[in-house]
């Protein structure tokens, strides 16, 4: 991973597969007066992805991997991020399983977004499971990325209450309006650490 000088921005790769909300949410904070992060590139495992039109829209670099032969795949997305100076990885859901080999080549550089109160909820599905444990609250992790899925550090955590009558759906989406507050500020949080 490349070193990062004091004054120098924070490059951002963000690694998405569908709607992006969180991907538009970064890139809108990245562009605030005195933001030290810049979203440089971003990349999506399905070209179809509807996140992708943000590249479009903001001017942003895109990438599509294909996943068909998963080294090859990582050996060239690797080289991207070197060329582009990338220093910190965001996952914004990105449904594709990261190697070992990748996350150890970014120890400490990949964060995720993830939809439960970690380690409750790993995987999928989340707020349907909150709900049908009748769980009191739902809500959201940031998390750095390592080999094990949804098990890495925690960096925040919000908690959001589940109503009486939520849905799975109506659940995440007032779980994803705190997800947009909550990743810009885990990124505050850990850029003084990187
Ligand atoms: C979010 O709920 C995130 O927590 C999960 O995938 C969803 C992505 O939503 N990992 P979006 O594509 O950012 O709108």
């Amino acid at each position: 991973m490349i070193k990062l000088n004091g004054l120098d921005k924070i490059n951002i790769a963000v690694f998405i597969s569908g709607k992006g909300s969180n991907l538009k949410n970064l890139i809108k904070f990245s562009t605030k007066k005195k933001s030290r992060f810049k979203i440089i590139l971003i990349v999506s495992n399905n070209s179809k992805s509807i996140g992708l039109k943000y590249a479009k829209q903001f001017k942003i670099k895109k990438k599509i991997i294909k996943y068909r032969d998963i080294k090859n795949s990582e050996n060239l997305l690797i080289k991207r991020l070197k060329k582009e100076k990338i220093h910190l990885i965001c996952l914004a859901g990105f449904m594709k399983i990261l190697s070992k080999r990748f996350i150890q080549k970014f120890d400490g550089k990949i964060l995720n977004i993830h939809p439960s109160l970690l380690p409750k909820y790993k995987g999928l599905n989340t707020h349907k499971r909150a709900i049908k444990n009748k769980d009191r609250y739902s809500g959201c992790t940031v998390h750095f990325v390592n080999s094990r899925l949804d098990s890495g550090k925690v960096i925040l955590q919000k908690k959001v209450k589940i109503l009486k009558n939520d849905s799975s759906k109506s659940l995440a989406k007032r779980v994803l309006k705190e997800e947009h507050i909550l990743y810009p500020k885990a990124l505050v949080k850990i850029s003084t650490n990187l």
